[in-house]
């Protein structure tokens, strides 16, 4: 299939891009390089278009000239203590600029939508794991933008024939299992680059939020989910998907890890304590996420194979090591 990704040469975005591709698909990456990185992206001259979602004209023009048949929309600002201090930027990117992909896809004709949705739409009072029919109340900016996205995806959708399908990922992590490309952002907030930055001397000491929350040793349980596993989904995803029609699946492992057993297990594949220390709980950080994938495991046969924390972790660091820098090196 033709495909265009927003955010094509971020994290998550550059890693559904290359298993499209190797997987015989033809995508390419749009993408403002606000935190994606060209060299993420391969044959970066030809894959890689550079602007912004909120230039219409410029991603019709992208979409046309692609003949693109589906668009995975990844492109948002994803920081949850960020989207706080600053939700105006929030609610222009993830909610304004999703409904410029939006205009654009009609404007160009192309009836197919993936969204990169989040764990962080729903309540976190209710019952764990969290399935897809949970409460949809979301306690950050972040959330709040997420799940206004879903809402416009679905009205247009429903009033102008789209088909869309909803992935509310969890904790996204891992590098490609080659070493040759991971995480890397300019403003990194996620916990195992965090770990490993502190581990290779790139940041003084890992700060862990919160060591009092009801969980077995008193810090926050996520579940981690593996780019390449995420990049499955996605093409499952995409292959099965019809105009008209209208699908969300949680995309997590269904276990969960707390923050220390994922910094122990850091520290056993790098070889070396990594210092740390600990400070209140953030706002807007809940104590246990986890995510019950049953829905696209029966659905579309999703079998993740790279989820489990060790792995994770394992591809991580050899990708850290191999680049401290990132792709800047
Ligand atoms: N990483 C996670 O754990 C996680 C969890 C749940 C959901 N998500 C969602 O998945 C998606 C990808 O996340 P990621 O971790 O790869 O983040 P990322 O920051 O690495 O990627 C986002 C990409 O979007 C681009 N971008 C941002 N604003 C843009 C704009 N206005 N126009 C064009 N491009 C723009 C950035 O340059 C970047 O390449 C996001 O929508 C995020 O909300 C991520």
């Amino acid at each position: 299939m033709r495909l265009l990704l927003t955010g094509g040469a971020g994290y998550v975005g550059s890693a559904c891009l290359r298993y499209l591709l190797e997987n015989g698909h033809d995508p390419i990456a749009y993408d403002n390089l606000l935190e994606g990185n060209r060299e993420a992206v391969p044959d970066a001259a030809k894959r890689l278009v550079e602007g912004d979602i909120a230039d219409v004209d410029r991603l019709t023009d992208a979409l046309k000239r692609h003949q693109a048949e589906a668009v995975m929309h990844f492109a948002a600002l994803a920081s949850v203590p960020d989207s706080i201090a600053d939700p105006e930027a929030y609610y222009r990117v993830n909610v304004a600029g999703t409904k410029s992909v939006l205009d654009a896809m009609r404007a160009a004709g192309t009836l197919k939508i993936l969204f990169s949705s989040t764990a962080a739409t729903y309540g976190f009072h209710g019952e764990m794991p969290l399935r897809e029919t949970s409460a949809q109340t979301p306690e950050t900016p972040y959330g709040t933008t997420k799940l206004v996205a879903e809402w416009l995806i679905k009205d247009y959708a429903r009033a102008y024939g789209m088909g869309y399908t909803l992935l509310r990922y969890f904790n996204a992590s891992g590098a490609d299992p080659s070493g040759e490309f991971g995480e890397d952002r300019r403003h990194e907030s996620h916990l195992i680059p965090l770990v490993f930055q502190a581990a290779l001397g790139r940041r003084p000491k890992v700060t862990i939020f919160g060591s009092d929350y009801p969980t077995r040793d008193g810090t926050c349980v996520r579940d981690y989910v593996h780019t390449t596993d995420l990049a499955q989904a996605h093409r499952l995803a995409v292959e099965s998907l019809e105009p008209g029609m209208g699908r969300a699946y949680n995309l997590g492992s269904g276990t969960g890890a707390t923050v220390l057993e994922v910094l122990r297990a850091c520290e056993q594949a790098a070889g070396r304590p990594i210092p740390h220390d600990f400070a209140p709980r953030r706002p807007g950080d809940p104590g246990v996420l986890v995510a019950s994938p049953d829905r696209i495991v029966g659905d579309l046969g999703w079998a993740p194979r790279y989820s489990d924390v060790e792995t994770i972790v394992r591809t991580a660091w050899a990708w850290h090591q191999r680049r401290p820098h990132g792709y800047s090196e």
